[in-house]
């Protein structure tokens, strides 16, 4: 296992006849034509609680996909003994016995009869096209998956120097505890990534997906029972925030939070857990991906057409719902003509909003109507600002679905709320600078960076990009260059950001597992 060396899993293209859009479309028409019971699994065991709860398609909320039960405060109790309970079984298992399971489930994923069900509980549940599913639910899923297992084993080639009197040893142990993942709707793989990667350190796990994720991550589930993940490793318990937050910051053998989701919520988690600190067993570590505010820099001497098609994928893919999305945009006066006629062009002919079920759709409805409802008020403010102007877009439209039409807004005041505020839709803000005001947009964007998630320069001159990047080193944790924000790839750009963004432990590096590692060094004496 110590020579383990994994790959990208290759995005699969979805082409109208082929073998991969049959078992797809079959799949979907399995989940649509029925409604998906979902229970809670506790001990390995399905429990079906009294509280049902509906998953409603994004895009036509009329359409129930899922019925899924919460766990109550009783039943979390449960799961978290259950989770006590079956630690040092599962963390006295052989680790490469532990690690073939994850193998194991990689490979089912990469197979067509789970990864169809992986895309098609995404693409419906959680209104992503095929393609957004496919980066996400498929390969990012079995990218976690096969990686993790990498870090591990390159870990586990490490032994520290024995002398001629003791023989040293290191070993990785699981915290002691459990370990409790909260994870978000907009990315299955991050739910799967929460749940697996303590695991595979040898934890037990409560997992509360995001109610708008139910489906995928019941799927998520099931697939690693299939590899063969005992039972009581993982507990899938769908409950209340508070319910759940409340039970594990009580527990005194909470041994770590895993989460991603708000910043607000994140801070409660902490609040609470300052709350009980006297209380546990080991101090809980907490690793938190939290909020966004990600810019597009563009100095004048970036490509123009790059630009354009960076910034549309990255705000608008997707409909601006990844914690990586472009949301402002920063761009010099001589480039502004003909950066807003090219986005405008685009945004008015070339971008297909409708169900993600069709092939030609861009993008499709944002997830709920909480967010439809957020996403609207920022867009009201733009057009009641007198600071703020709509250039494109702005129509929502909840009818059917809730969907929020792409919208690009120009501010004078690169000050506003819209510079500054995390929106998590299809809403994009440009602030136009004067050229020679270079370095002192420089000192705005650090300023008004809260967030520290990822940022993109775009800019074609060497000396500039040198001062560019000393400059705004702390306002993010990914930083692109000439290249979209967004879309970061398991290994290649590990993920994660700073300040309001988060504790920074990038997801789809070495380093993230081992906050879920808890080390014993050894010294035997001969
Ligand atoms: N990892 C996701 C991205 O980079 C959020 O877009």
């Amino acid at each position: 296992s110590t020579r383990y060396t994994a790959k990208n899993e290759p995005i699969l293209e979805y082409r109208r006849g082929g073998k991969e859009v049959k078992q797809l479309e079959e799949t979907l028409n399995e989940y649509k034509s029925k409604l998906n019971r979902i229970p809670c699994i506790v001990d390995g065991k399905e429990v079906w609680t009294n509280s049902v709860q509906r998953q409603l398609l994004p895009f036509d909320h009329q359409h129930v996909l899922a019925e899924y039960c919460l766990a109550d405060p009783v039943l979390l109790e449960r799961a978290i003994e259950s989770g006590v309970k079956n630690r040092s079984r599962w963390e006295q298992m052989p680790v490469e016995e532990r690690a073939n399971i994850f193998l194991k489930a990689a490979d089912l994923g990469s197979d067509l009869k789970w990864r169809s069900r992986l895309l098609a509980s995404t693409m419906l549940g959680q209104g992503k096209t095929i393609f957004q599913a496919e980066i996400d639910a498929a390969c990012e899923v079995i990218d976690f998956w096969r990686f993790n297992v990498q870090y591990l084993a390159s870990a586990l080639a490490y032994s520290p120097i024995s002398t001629r009197d003791s023989e040293n040893t290191y070993i990785q142990r699981g915290l002691e505890g459990f370990v409790a993942a909260v994870s978000p709707f907009n990315f299955t793989a991050i739910g799967a990534n929460l749940a697996s990667s303590p695991a595979l350190m040898g934890n037990t796990v409560l997992w509360k997906s995001a109610s708008t994720a139910i489906l995928s991550n019941y799927v998520v589930y099931k697939l690693l029972e299939e590899a063969g993940l005992p039972p009581g490793v993982i507990q899938f318990v769908p409950s209340k925030g508070g319910d759940f937050g409340r039970a594990i910051t009580r527990s005194p053998h909470l041994a770590a939070i895993t989460f991603t989701g708000s910043t607000d919520t994140f801070m409660t988690l902490w609040k609470w857990v300052a709350d009980n600190i006297g209380n546990y067993r080991t101090f809980p570590r907490m690793i938190g991906e939290c909020g966004g505010k990600n810019f597009h820099l563009i100095h004048s001497s970036a490509d123009p057409t790059t630009i354009v098609y960076a910034t549309i994928r990255s705000a608008f893919e997707y409909s601006g719902q990844k914690c990586s999305a472009c949301s402002r945009v920063y761009l010099p006066r001589s480039m502004s003509k003909t950066f807003f006629a090219h986005m405008k062009s685009i945004m008015m002919n070339e971008l297909k909003i409708g169900s993600p079920l069709q092939h030609e759709t861009f993008t499709s409805a944002v997830i709920d109507r909480a967010s439809f409802d957020n996403i609207r008020n920022y867009i009201e403010y733009a057009r009641s600002s007198p600071t703020t102007k709509i250039l494109v877009g702005g129509q929502c439209d909840d009818s059917v679905g809730f969907y929020v039409q792409p919208t690009l807004i120009e501010t004078t005041d690169p000050k506003d709320k819209l510079m500054c505020e995390e929106i998590f839709g299809p809403v994009l803000t440009v602030y136009v600078y004067e050229d020679d005001k270079y370095d002192e947009t420089l000192e705005l964007i650090d300023q008004t960076s809260n967030y520290a998630l990822t940022g993109s320069i775009f800019c074609k001159d060497e000396n500039v990009l040198k001062k560019t990047r000393a400059r705004l080193m702390q306002a993010m944790g990914n930083l692109y260059i000439n290249d979209k924000s967004t879309g970061a790839v398991v290994n290649q750009q590990p993920f994660g950001g700073a300040r309001l963004s988060g504790t920074n432990d990038k997801a789809g590096g070495p380093h993230y597992i081992f906050r879920f590692s808890s080390p014993l060094a050894v010294k035997n004496m001969k």
